[in-house]
């Protein structure tokens, strides 16, 4: 496994926050979107629902032969805290996202994570 690998992060332009009116626009999930620029090793998607409508704002992250992430809860100002994740998961030598160093945002929101897919690698 090289140094680092390709993180992919889809973020859901969907999502409503708690603290939105109900039909307020751009949707918080949209404004988050706004904000995440790709970078170096990050390609940013976007998607329309990630199943977790609830604990919205919501995002999931994946890279080739690692582990994959669900976060919610996240403010539409949260961008710099996913970049700032998805750059630790391309990192990680063992292809988890490491918990020392990681956003609190990206702590308090974690939803799900899923290991490599079998017989995939990086
Ligand atoms: S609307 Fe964002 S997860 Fe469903």
């Amino acid at each position: 496994m090289s140094l680092s690998e390709p993180v992919t992060v889809f973020v859901c332009t969907t999502c409503r926050h708690a603290d939105d009116a109900t039909e307020a626009q751009p949707r918080a999930g949209a404004r988050l979107a706004a904000t995440l620029a790709p970078s170096e090793g990050v390609e940013v998607r976007e998607v329309e629902c990630l199943a977790n409508c609830k604990r919205g704002p919501s995002v999931a992250m994946t890279r080739a032969g690692g582990w994959s992430y669900v976060f919610g809860g996240l403010a539409p100002t949260d961008g710099a805290a996913v970049l700032e994740g998805a750059q630790l998961l391309s990192r990680s030598a063992d292809g988890l996202m490491p918990w020392r160093g990681r956003p609190e945002p990206l702590k308090r929101g974690l939803i799900a994570r899923i290991p490599p897919i079998p017989g995939a690698s990086a």
